[in-house]
């Protein structure tokens, strides 16, 4: 759309295209009626602006907005511009209409146009007063930007049940899965082998450590982790589950060995340590999840809110996606009392792919520091590495405030070194649990996503930070990365919403996935999971 308005304001002409032309080249000549035509040429100019502004608002408006309302934008836009000559043109009773707010009748209205091409049409038609015009031109902005937030808000909300959400394929997969554990005592095999379990608590193994309850994105883990290994007879991988995967896991497993290295499939259920007593970070997380699900009622109530910014909206629907808050992401606080004869691990996310040989990390001089890690306020790409303290905690509050700087550098999950050694000598177990309760105590305003803001104020003082070769974020994030860079890292992470076994992935980056997975297997053909 090309709008020209003639120095002297006595043309005004806008090229939407056919038909439209006519009626907005005003002319203004004669004297009599240059008043009324000046000021309707301004209300059109500031309608147009608006419009096109609406127009824009599906890209930008999850952003700040300097003017929200039509009357602002009608205020400030319309005398600047034309502060020369006409600033007494424009009647008062404009922005009052403009001011006053709309009522849901007014907009539903049958005399709302509902398009631009409408609204033309019935300008053409009909001479209106001042009022009325201003009246229906409002009506119908607030109609289109109603629209607009509405379609944005459904976006979001599809977004967040398209990656909350398991894909039928995946569930699919476990059901096969435990149908096979339950009929093939091949797929019941004890995992490792007898004469292998004492390769389990031995130090001079590199041991690994994924959680997870998605079968497929733990054997792309541990493919990509063994066939890129130098000396896989040294790897040990020990795959943590909740109760309900547990079999179909261990029969993933059991017919897909990856010897010589050493796999352990356990449920939570069977670590002493987590079913004896009450272990307090546990109970501290049911209640979390339980504050959660409740949290601002839900998200049909987030929804619901027709005065939120969609921005706002999405980022609360986010808080209470239960990926986020899993216990299986809790998991790794625990470390040191699930492994008590390890001294290192390495600790994998379900969502990572493996590149590279990985024995290098037991090599790093940690300096005493609890948890390698990658930092991510740092790097080419600014989108994903901008993420310091004040981008997971809440610096409005004082008891944030007081505790941490809000520009110290965050750093990262999914790939992570611990010396479980040193982390023994510590309380950072305390300390997050000690905030969990805390962040529950406020009803969640401390932080609202998940595990990594606790982990940023547990593991304070206690994190190495790593080359970031070790460790590429933003695979599920944006799809800015290239391919080159990402093939050259060692371990890349599609952290974000569009992960890899979704329909959402990004389908170029997609493939650094799916090449560990191997599509001529009875399991992933009869679920139809298929390369794109
Ligand atoms: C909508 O959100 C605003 C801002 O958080 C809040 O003040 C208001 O009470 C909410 N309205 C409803 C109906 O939940
Ligand atoms: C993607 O890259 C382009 C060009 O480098 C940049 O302008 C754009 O802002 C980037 N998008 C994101 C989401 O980072
Ligand atoms: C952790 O230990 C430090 C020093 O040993 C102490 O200052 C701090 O209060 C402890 N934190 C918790 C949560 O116990
Ligand atoms: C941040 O903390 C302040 C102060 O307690 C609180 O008013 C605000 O709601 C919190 N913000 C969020 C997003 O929870
Ligand atoms: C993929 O699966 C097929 C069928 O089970 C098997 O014959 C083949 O060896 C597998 N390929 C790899 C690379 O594991």
């Amino acid at each position: 759309m090309q709008l020209h308005i003639s120095p002297s304001l006595r043309h005004v002409t806008v090229l939407p295209g056919k038909g439209v032309r006519e009626f907005i080249k005003v002319k203004v000549g004669s004297r009599r009626l240059s008043y009324r035509m000046v000021f309707y040429s301004l209300l059109f100019f500031t309608f147009l602006l608006r419009f096109v502004f609406v127009l824009t608002a599906v890209d930008t408006i999850d952003g700040e907005r300097k003017c929200s309302t039509i009357g602002c934008l009608g205020k400030r836009l319309g005398p600047r511009i034309l502060r020369r000559k006409l600033e007494s043109t424009v009647p008062e009773v404009i922005y009052q209409v403009f001011q006053e707010a709309v009522s849901q009748d007014e907009i539903q209205g049958p005399g709302v146009p509902q398009t631009f091409d409408e609204f033309v049409a019935e300008m053409k038609d009909s001479r209106l007063d001042a009022k009325s015009f201003a009246v229906k031109l409002k009506s119908m902005v607030t109609l289109l930007e109603q629209k607009t937030r509405t379609a944005k808000i459904q976006e979001y909300l599809y977004r967040h049940v398209a990656s909350s959400s398991i894909p039928k394929q995946l569930h699919c997969l476990a059901l096969k899965l435990a149908n096979e554990h339950a009929n093939n005592a091949n797929a019941r095999l004890q995992l490792p082998s007898a004469e292998m379990v004492p390769s389990l608590v031995d130090n001079s193994y590199l041991h690994f450590v994924l959680a997870s309850d998605n079968i497929l994105a733990a054997s792309v883990v541990a493919s990509s982790l063994v066939r890129n290994s130098l000396r896989p007879q040294k790897v040990v991988l020990h795959v943590i589950t909740d109760r309900k995967t547990y079999s179909p896991m261990q029969a993933w497993f059991s017919l897909h060995p990856l010897t010589p290295a050493i796999i352990e499939v356990k449920g939570l259920h069977h670590f002493d340590w987590l079913t004896k007593g009450k272990v307090p970070v546990l109970e501290a997380m049911e209640k979390d999840q339980r504050a959660r699900s409740q949290f601002r009622g839900g998200s049909s109530a987030i929804v619901a809110n027709n005065t939120e910014k969609p921005y706002v909206i999405a980022a609360k629907l986010q808080a209470l996606s239960p990926k986020y808050n899993s216990l299986m992401n809790h998991i790794r606080i625990y470390l040191p009392e699930l492994f008590p004869s390890l001294n290192k691990i390495v600790f994998l996310d379900d969502d990572i792919v493996v590149q590279t040989d990985l024995s290098p990390l037991w090599d790093i001089d940690m300096n005493g520091k609890v948890n390698g890690a990658v930092e991510t306020c740092r790097g080419d790409d600014k989108f994903v590495m901008s993420k310091r303290l004040k981008s997971y905690l809440n610096f409005s509050h004082p008891l944030i405030s007081k505790s941490f700087d809000p520009n110290e550098c965050a750093w990262a999950y999914g790939m992570n070194i611990f010396d479980l050694e040193a982390w023994r000598k510590t309380n950072i177990s305390q300390t997050y649990h000690y905030w969990l309760e805390e962040n529950l105590k406020s009803d969640i305003s401390l932080w609202q996503l998940g595990t990594l803001p606790p982990g940023l104020i547990a593991f304070h003082g206690h994190v190495h930070v790593i080359d970031p070769f070790w460790h590429m974020l933003g695979l599920g994030y944006q799809d800015n990365t290239s391919i080159t860079d990402a093939e050259s890292a060692g371990v890349i992470h599609f952290n974000g919403r569009a992960k890899p076994w979704l329909d959402i992935a990004f389908p170029q980056l997609r493939r650094l996935w799916t090449k560990y997975v191997n599509f001529s297997d009875k399991f992933i053909k009869n679920c139809h999971i298929r390369p794109s």
